[in-house]
């Protein structure tokens, strides 16, 4: 008898060609030059994240341990401080930690939507969205304008994504989209989910410069905005993210009571790093100058290829494939690795057209060793696509 489990977890074998490609060069040792590395801990990377609040804490204050839902007051006070740098008020008493960003889409799915209900998300995106709401039972419905919304939203979604700035795209909502996504929101009782980790990443030299504008002070329709260390302090390693709940009084104490039960089902945030998220916090911009420095020299030299943003860590780049049949970035993709560059193939994302995905943040050694083959790529003539069958 086989043993039985859920289609919830069922992955198939995940790897893309792309991914199982490079590892192949690698095994075979190979040059490569990786255009994906995006963990600012990653040695050789030379952005070392700042960890020097954690040094504060001694033995016996990180072994005590004060088991609280949505967090320790400090903690929680201290990210309401980051919203005030951000030019708005928000009480500490919204704020719910949870180990990661990834930990709270998982908790406002199951608090959100029952299993086969529906949640609105952008389409290009984060692909881990979609592994996200299949654990969940969440069935994702792509949109890619105001329209989309409305519609997906008539035929009963619960809740709208927007990721500000978007990964891979890099674009902001823009202030009246912004309107009429609350406004949406808000008349069809949907929640409004605003994914911030890239948020502090706007404003680089020669990206466009438009106001990044927090979501965390929303009033007009439920709204849960996310972000948290991995990607504010580059520390993904130490387990902390946060959700602010913000929007007409009723709803937000509806949800943060239904949160409050599934956040002390887990009490997943150590109390090491809820200690030191204050000084954390802190600290952070020193690390964000060097990332911004890196995102500045990067972005001066992709710029002519790639597609404009207003900020993030990623640059997307329009490229040509002449057939229909393999998803789209991902021939080039192959084509570039075969001259030794490993870039992440548009489809990953949700491109419906041909593009490729770098990391801004790669070594400006690196970027430039590879650029003239991209430029080559980019510019020249197009790149067959293999048929799939
Ligand atoms: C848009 C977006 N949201 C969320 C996350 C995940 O962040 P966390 O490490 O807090 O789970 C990422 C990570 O790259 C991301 O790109």
């Amino acid at each position: 008898m086989r043993v039985y489990f859920s289609s919830r977890s069922d992955f198939g074998h995940g790897e893309n060609a792309v991914s199982l490609a490079a590892a192949v060069r690698r095994a075979a040792g190979l040059p490569l030059l990786d255009l994906t590395r995006s963990n600012p801990g990653d040695p050789g990377l030379g952005l070392e994240p700042d960890v020097s609040a954690l040094l504060a804490l001694s033995l016996d204050v990180a072994a005590r341990y004060i088991p609280t839902s949505f967090g320790l007051d400090s903690a929680r006070s201290a990210v309401s401080d980051y919203y005030a740098d951000h030019g708005v008020t928000v009480d500490p008493s919204c704020v719910v930690l949870s180990a990661s960003t990834s930990e709270a889409y998982g908790w406002l799915f199951t608090v959100l939507g029952g299993p086969g209900e529906t949640v609105l998300v952008p389409s290009p995106s984060y692909p881990l969205f979609g592994t996200l709401a299949q654990l969940a039972g969440i069935v994702l419905r792509p949109y890619r304008s105001v329209a989309d919304v409305e519609r997906g939203l008539a035929a009963g979604a619960v809740a709208v994504i927007v990721v500000h700035p978007n990964n891979p795209t890099g674009l902001l909502v823009a202030p009246h989209e912004r309107r009429s996504l609350s406004g949406l929101c808000a008349r069809h009782g949907a929640t409004l989910i605003a994914d911030e980790v890239f948020l502090d990443y706007t404003g680089v030299a020669g990206t466009r410069q438009v106001l990044p504008t927090t979501f965390a002070s929303e009033a007009d329709c439920l709204t849960v905005t996310l972000s948290g260390l991995s990607k504010v302090c580059g520390l993904p390693g130490l387990k902390a993210g946060w959700m602010v709940v913000s929007g007409p009084t009723l709803d937000r104490t509806a949800l943060m009571g239904r949160l409050d039960h599934v956040a002390d089902a887990y009490l997943s945030v150590g109390m090491p790093v809820q200690l030191a998220l204050p000084g954390l916090l802190a600290s952070r911009r020193t690390f964000q100058a060097r990332v911004k420095a890196r995102l500045a020299v990067s972005w001066g030299l992709v710029s002519g290829v790639a597609s404009v943003i207003d900020g993030g860590w990623c640059a997307p780049v329009p490229v040509r494939e002449s057939a229909v049949e393999a998803p789209p970035g991902e021939a080039t993709a192959m084509a570039l690795l075969a001259e030794g560059v490993l870039v992440h193939p548009g489809y990953l994302f949700g491109y419906d057209e041909p593009v490729v995905v770098l990391s801004l943040l790669t070594p400006v050694e690196v970027l430039s060793q590879a650029l003239p083959t991209i430029v080559r790529r980019a510019r020249g003539a197009a790149t067959p696509r293999p048929s799939e069958n």
